[in-house]
């Protein structure tokens, strides 16, 4: 049990170390801009599942939908004996869609997430429901470079990336990513969930819904740096921001000073000019056609796409024919939804 324990402090030191680290550089440097990856402390994901439940928030349940209706189409892409791996594993709820329409005999499912104890917690309570299922959990950063269990060579192995998560990536990133996922990917494919360009109005009540949870979501980011890191800054010093930003067909949030204040931490002291941000979050939007666009430049080739009769969300499989056969163009990363 110690060990454990241990073990466990010893990662939230590393992580709060890195938070730290990055704080400073997000302060120091102009615009002001930090990872919406500090969201997530135990408060900010509870304040993200509420999210998900909001009337203005369409994304999750419009993907849910689409999984629901479609999981056997969709695994039908797969083809038999899959290793499936779900970048980000979160509470892996959506993938019990898909796996509810596969027989789990011919699946190793292979969730993939930097949060050690959430990930093996989550992998427990799906081990629980599906007992003939293989897991295989693995702690790492997926945007890096990292090593997937091996698979045998006849099998093809399968990428989940659901709930337009990619959105939070820059086109660069975003480039990377599914160049790393193509490669990894190679003779299987990548089923990925993309939030579509729609009317402003819609886009700008999902984030600023009604009952301030998006707010409070939000204004999190410095709550979890006042209580890991001790950061000082005066209560109601900072405001929720989201609006769309059309010439980057992005959502972005950021939190703003409501007058000139300091944000002290760490020893270090950082000024704010009434009505200057940080930056917290990217939430891009594309278009089918620009999306996949942006793929096949990572070396994907189109298939299947699933979408809401509104249009709003898109599920999208995306074939890797693998290593030197794919189509590597050369152009860097463009706008995704333009077209
Ligand atoms: C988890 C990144 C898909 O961009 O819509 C929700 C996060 N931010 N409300 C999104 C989020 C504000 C969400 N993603």
């Amino acid at each position: 049990m110690k060990p454990a324990i241990e073990w466990q402090q010893s990662c939230a030191t590393a992580e709060n170390e890195q938070f730290a680290a990055d704080l400073h550089v997000a302060l120091a440097r102009t615009p002001k801009a930090i990872s919406p990856k500090y969201f997530y402390d135990e408060a900010g994901s509870r304040l993200f599942e509420q999210i998900c439940e909001l009337p203005e928030y369409y994304p999750t349940r419009t993907e849910l939908a689409l999984l629901e209706a479609h999981a056997a189409d969709m695994v039908e892409q797969f083809g038999p004996g899959v290793q499936l791996v779900e970048y980000g594993a979160g509470a892996l709820r959506k993938v019990r869609l898909l796996l509810d329409a596969m027989p789990h005999d011919g699946v190793q499912f292979v969730p993939v997430d930097i949060s050690g104890s959430h990930l093996l917690a989550a992998s427990d309570a799906l081990a629980a429901d599906y007992p003939r299922l293989s897991i295989q959990p693995l702690v790492a950063d997926f945007t890096r470079p990292h090593t997937l269990p091996p698979w045998p060579k006849d099998c093809r192995r399968v990428g989940f990336f659901p709930g337009s998560s990619i959105g939070n990536f820059t086109p660069e990133e975003a480039d990377t990513f599914l160049r790393l996922a193509a490669d990894e990917l190679a003779g299987g494919g990548l089923l990925i969930g993309i939030d579509l360009v729609k009317d402003e109005a819609t886009l700008h009540a999902a984030y600023n819904d009604a009952e301030g949870v998006t707010a409070a979501f939000n204004l999190n980011l410095l709550e979890h740096a006042r209580r890991v890191l001790g950061a000082e800054f005066p209560q109601d010093g900072f405001e929720h921001l989201a609006f769309y930003n059309p010439a980057h067909c992005r959502i972005e949030m950021h939190l703003r000073a409501t007058r000139p204040l300091a944000l002290q931490v760490g020893g270090e002291i950082y000024a704010f000019d009434e009505g200057e941000t940080l930056h917290t979050e990217h939430s891009h939007k594309y278009t089918v056609d620009g999306f996949q666009a942006m793929a096949v430049r990572a070396g994907f080739k189109p298939g299947k796409v699933w979408t809401d009769v509104n249009g709003w969300f898109a599920v999208l499989w995306l074939e890797s024919e693998g290593g030197e056969y794919s189509p590597r163009g050369t152009a860097g990363p463009t706008r995704a939804c333009g077209s």
